[in-house]
């Protein structure tokens, strides 16, 4: 990718995305400044994709904060927290938002008995270290991911969980790309993913601008090329893991995943641990988005396709059950069922990597 997904531009106080609404037709880089903006380019899914949310939310209140002018910590922190909450309102389902902006109060809450500019500058780092990480936690996804997988595989996906979701080489999409690398030679089929198109608009552009051998199928066309034996292996993101291995991605990912299941195929969730929601127990805990009903009747067609007045029903996201999940891949390993049990193995291989870098850098 010629362009980084989020980048801060600290001289110009803004954060530079590429506006993904209007991929692939046009490139277009646009800076975000205020709240609103902020606000606004999340919900309108200018970007989007749980850790690129995350990581323009840091950046947002970072810059939201440096514009705080005050001494007074009291002072500072009300209107970070008011700032916070308001970012955190964006959309709702992706638990990276929330993960994000709560690192940040941290670092506030930390260090309040530091000078203002301090807080400021730590914010910062913090920010820059959620992007850094991600790239780090995309490429160990990648690895363990392709340790499941053979030359010349199919694979399905849905959604785009790819780099434009991502700091760097997505999380569902890493394996691919570590793949084409060793020249592995997938056959990888992409969902069209409906209703925003984002199997179509970004999936399908950004593997095949790698090179990647991709095949653009309809949401409804998944069973049949699992029935005609070219799928071996469906890898999907996440915006949120319940405890209990219950998993929230893009809308029609529980319908893929029913289908592997009737024709034994493996499910993959590609899960950065910041996506694993240890607090919420079951799916039926994850709050869905609902958006609007123009996303359904009108939008992307040339003339609105829908009778006015109909009634429309637009979750953006479902909740696949774990039972359907072969397997959860996080930057410190493979999860299997039970995952309550797995996650903690996996949780505990992250704590032991920050106590060890705590270490290294007393
Ligand atoms: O509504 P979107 O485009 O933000 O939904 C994105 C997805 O569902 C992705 O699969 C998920 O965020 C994982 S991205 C690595």
């Amino acid at each position: 990718m010629e362009y980084e997904t989020v980048e801060l531009d600290e001289k110009d106080n803004s954060i530079v995305i590429i506006d993904q609404t209007l991929l692939p037709r046009k490139t277009e880089l646009i800076r975000l400044r205020t709240a609103q903006e902020i606000w606004d380019a999340i919900y309108l899914l200018k970007v989007r994709g749980a850790p690129a949310i995350g990581v323009t939310a840091a950046f947002g209140i970072y810059l939201l904060a440096k514009g705080i002018e005050t001494e007074d910590y009291d002072i500072f922190y009300k209107e970070f927290a008011r700032q916070k909450d308001y970012l955190n309102s964006s959309r709702p389902t992706a638990v990276n938002l929330s993960w994000a902006l709560r690192r940040m109060e941290n670092i506030c809450v930390k260090n309040q008995e530091k000078r203002i500019g301090e807080i400021k500058e730590a914010l910062k780092e913090e920010a820059f270290a959620i992007k850094e990480e991600d790239t780090w936690v995309c490429r160990m996804i990648g690895e363990y991911g392709l340790s499941l997988l053979k030359p010349g595989d199919g694979i399905l996906t849905h959604c785009n969980a790819g780099q434009l979701a991502t700091s760097k080489y997505g999380t569902a999409t890493a394996p691919i790309y570590l793949g084409q690398e060793k020249g592995y030679h997938f056959r990888v089929f992409a969902d069209e993913t409906r209703p925003l198109l984002q199997g179509a608009r970004l999936t399908a552009y950004e593997l095949s601008s790698s090179g990647v051998d991709v095949t653009l199928i309809c949401d409804n066309m998944s069973a049949m090329v699992m029935k005609n034996g070219w799928i071996n292996a469906v890898f999907v993101g996440c915006d949120r893991v319940a405890a209990n291995g219950d998993t929230a991605n893009k809308i029609g990912t529980s319908l893929v995943a029913v289908a592997a299941k009737r024709y034994n195929i493996p499910f993959y969730v590609c899960a950065p641990t910041s996506t694993i929601d240890r607090d919420t127990e079951t799916g039926s805990q994850i709050h869905i988005e609902e958006r609007p009903a123009e996303e359904v009747t009108e939008m992307w067609y040339k003339e609105r396709m829908a009778p006015e007045g109909i009634k429309v029903y637009n979750p953006a996201f479902d909740v696949t059950d774990h039972d359907l999940i072969t397997a959860v891949i996080t930057e410190f390993g493979i999860a299997r069922a039970p995952f309550e049990i797995s996650f903690q193995e996996i949780f505990k291989r992250k704590e032991e990597k920050r106590r060890g870098a705590e270490k290294e850098a007393d």
